[in-house]
C-alpha cells in the first residue's frame, strides 16, 4: 500500500519572511506574456513563505492575481496583509529653523506626529516647516502574502500573479519589390521587454496575441524600458543559437506562441526574436474614398496595400519598404490567416482625381391639395446629378484604381448608369468602380445620381 507523508503548515505570527525582490532576483519563472502584462510564476520552496513586497513592487502586480500552485499542493487558505513598522516608543530628533536647532523627541504616535519633549515632558505635534531626523532607517510599509496548505510531498511551489515588469509585443517588416520575381516578405518579430530592475530567467515563455482583455496593473509604464530605444544586442544567459518562436496555436478565439528554450532578459531591456515569416499575397493599388459632394471637387488618392497571410499575424507595428526603402508605417490589428486587411500608407500625389457634379434637373411634385398647409407637407423633390470622374495617371507604369463614394442617407439615392459598359455599381450606400491606368493615361468616366425626398 501507497504511504505517503502527509505535511501540513500552519501560518504563524510572522517571524521570517523573504523579500519578493530576493526571490525575482535568484529564481526562474514561467512568463505568459501579454501586450500590457505578463503573467509571472515565480518557483519559490515552501520555506520561502511569506512573500514581503515592497510598496513599488506592489504597485507593478494586481494583488487579486496572486496564486500558489504546485502538482500536491491544496491551499486551504491565503493572506495578504498590510504592515508597517511603527515608530512609537523611538526617540527622534525634530529640526527647527533649517536645522539651526534640533530637539530629541520620544514618538508617542506616529499617524499624526504627536511627540513627547524629553526635556521638560511635554507634547506636542510636529509642525509643517519642521523635519524629523531618525537614529535608524524609518520603516515602510511592506505587504505580506501568505498561505496555509497541505501538501503530500515536498516540492517545488510556483508565486504567480500578473506583474508589469513584462510585456510583449509584435512588429514587422514587409519587405517589397518593383519586380515580383524577388517576391514579398513578411517577417514578424516578438519584442519582449523586462522595465524591471532586476533579470529575469525565463523557463517557458509564452506569448498571447489575439483580442484579449487583461487590466494591467495600475502603475503601467508604456514603451520601451526607461523611454530608450531597443537593445538588440540583449544576449540570453544561456548561449547561442538562441530560441524560437513557436507558429501560432489557436486557442479558443486567442493565439499562443510558444519560446523553444530558456532565456534571460536582463533589467531595462528588450529582447526581440523573429516570430513569423508567413507566405503572403500583397496587391498593390490606390484608393479614392469619399463622399458625395453637390460641388465640383478633386484630389489625390491614398497609397494602398492589400495584404494577406497564410498565418495569423498578431496586432503590431508594420515598417513598409518597398526596394529596401522605408515608404510608410502602419499601426495593423490581429489579421486573420488567409483573410485580406488593406491599409493606406499616404497619398499619392502622381495620380489626381476630379469631380465635376452637375444639377441636370432638380423637379418638385405638383401639390396634391390645394390646402397650402398640407400641400407643404406632401411636396416631394427629386434632383439629378451627373458626376463626371476625370483620372490623371502622371506615374510611367500602369496602376490600379479602386474607386468608392459614398452615399450618406443612401435610402433616398438612386444610382444611374450612364453606358452600357459602366465600371460603376452601387453597393449598399456605395457607389464603387476600379480601373485600370496605364502610364500617363487620363480618364473619363460618368454616372448619374437621382437624390429624393418626400415630405
Ligand atoms: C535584486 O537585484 C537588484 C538589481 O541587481 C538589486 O538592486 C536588489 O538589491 C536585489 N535584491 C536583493 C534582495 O538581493
Ligand atoms: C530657511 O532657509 C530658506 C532658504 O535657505 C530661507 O528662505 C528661510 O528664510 C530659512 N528659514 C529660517 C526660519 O531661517
Ligand atoms: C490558408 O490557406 C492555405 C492555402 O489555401 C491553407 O493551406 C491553410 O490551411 C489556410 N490556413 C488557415 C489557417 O485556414
Ligand atoms: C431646387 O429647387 C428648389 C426650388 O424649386 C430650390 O429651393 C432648391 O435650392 C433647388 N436645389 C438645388 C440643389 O439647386
Ligand atoms: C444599353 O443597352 C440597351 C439594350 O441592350 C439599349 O437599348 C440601350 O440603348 C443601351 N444604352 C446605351 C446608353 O448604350
Ligand atoms: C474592385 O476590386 C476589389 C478588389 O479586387 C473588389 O473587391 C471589388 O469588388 C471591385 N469592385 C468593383 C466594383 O468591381
Amino acid at each position: 500500500m501507497l504511504t505517503s507523508i502527509f505535511y501540513l503548515f500552519f501560518l504563524t505570527t510572522i517571524v521570517t519572511c523573504e523579500d519578493f525582490s530576493s526571490i525575482t532576483n535568484k529564481t526562474s519563472v514561467i512568463a505568459k506574456l501579454y501586450l500590457n502584462s505578463a503573467e509571472i510564476a515565480y518557483k519559490i520552496a515552501p520555506f520561502q513563505l511569506p512573500v514581503a513586497f515592497s510598496n513599488d513592487e506592489w504597485s507593478q502586480i494586481r494583488p487579486e492575481t496572486i496564486r500558489l500552485s504546485g502538482r500536491y499542493i491544496q491551499i486551504t487558505s491565503q493572506i495578504i496583509k498590510q504592515e508597517k513598522t511603527s515608530l512609537n516608543g523611538h526617540k527622534v530628533l525634530i529640526c527647527q529653523s533649517n536645522c539651526s536647532q534640533t530637539i530629541e523627541v520620544l514618538m508617542i504616535d506616529d499617524k499624526i506626529n504627536l511627540v513627547k519633549d524629553l526635556k521638560d515632558g511635554t507634547y506636542f505635534i510636529i509642525g509643517d516647516n519642521e523635519r524629523i531626523k531618525y537614529f535608524d532607517i524609518p520603516p515602510t510599509a511592506k505587504y505580506m502574502v501568505d498561505f496555509t496548505f497541505e501538501t503530500l510531498r515536498d516540492e517545488y511551489l510556483y508565486l504567480q500573479m500578473i506583474n508589469n515588469q513584462l510585456k510583449w509585443q509584435a512588429y514587422y517588416d514587409l519587405l517589397l519589390e518593383d519586380n515580383d520575381e524577388h517576391g514579398t516578405t513578411l517577417i514578424g518579430y516578438a519584442d519582449m521587454q523586462n522595465s524591471g530592475v532586476n533579470t529575469i530567467r525565463v523557463d517557458d515563455a509564452e506569448l498571447f496575441g489575439g483580442d484579449i482583455t487583461i487590466k494591467a496593473p495600475s502603475y503601467f509604464k508604456n514603451g520601451y524600458a526607461n523611454g530608450e530605444s531597443a537593445d538588440i544586442n540583449a544576449r540570453p544567459e544561456y548561449n547561442a543559437p538562441p530560441p524560437s518562436v513557436s507558429l501560432g496555436q489557436e486557442l479558443q478565439g486567442i493565439y499562443v506562441f510558444k519560446i523553444s528554450k530558456p532565456f534571460a532578459i536582463e533589467a531595462n531591456t528588450n529582447y526581440i526574436l523573429p516570430m513569423v515569416r508567413p507566405t503572403i499575397e500583397v496587391e498593390r493599388y490606390v484608393s479614392i474614398e469619399k463622399y458625395f459632394q453637390q460641388t465640383n471637387n478633386a484630389g489625390n488618392p491614398e497609397r494602398m496595400y492589400r495584404l494577406k497571410s497564410d498565418q495569423f499575424l498578431p496586432k503590431g507595428n508594420a515598417f513598409v519598404r518597398e526596394n529596401n526603402r522605408l515608404v510608410g508605417e502602419t499601426l495593423w490589428p490581429d489579421q486573420t490567416a488567409n483573410n485580406t486587411y488593406a491599409f493606406a500608407l499616404g497619398k499619392d500625389y502622381d495620380v489626381t482625381y476630379s469631380e465635376t457634379v452637375t444639377l441636370l434637373a432638380n423637379e418638385s411634385s405638383k401639390p396634391i391639395s390645394d390646402n397650402i398647409l398640407i400641400s407643404q407637407y406632401q411636396k416631394s423633390t427629386k434632383q439629378t446629378y451627373l458626376i463626371n470622374l476625370k483620372l490623371e495617371n502622371f506615374k510611367g507604369r500602369t496602376i490600379r484604381i479602386e474607386y468608392t463614394q459614398q452615399l450618406t442617407g443612401s435610402l433616398n439615392y438612386i444610382f444611374q448608369a450612364v453606358d452600357n459598359n459602366s465600371n460603376f455599381k452601387q453597393v449598399g450606400s456605395n457607389i464603387n468602380a476600379n480601373f485600370t491606368l496605364s502610364a500617363s493615361e487620363s480618364q473619363e468616366h460618368k454616372y448619374r445620381i437621382v437624390y429624393q425626398t418626400q415630405n
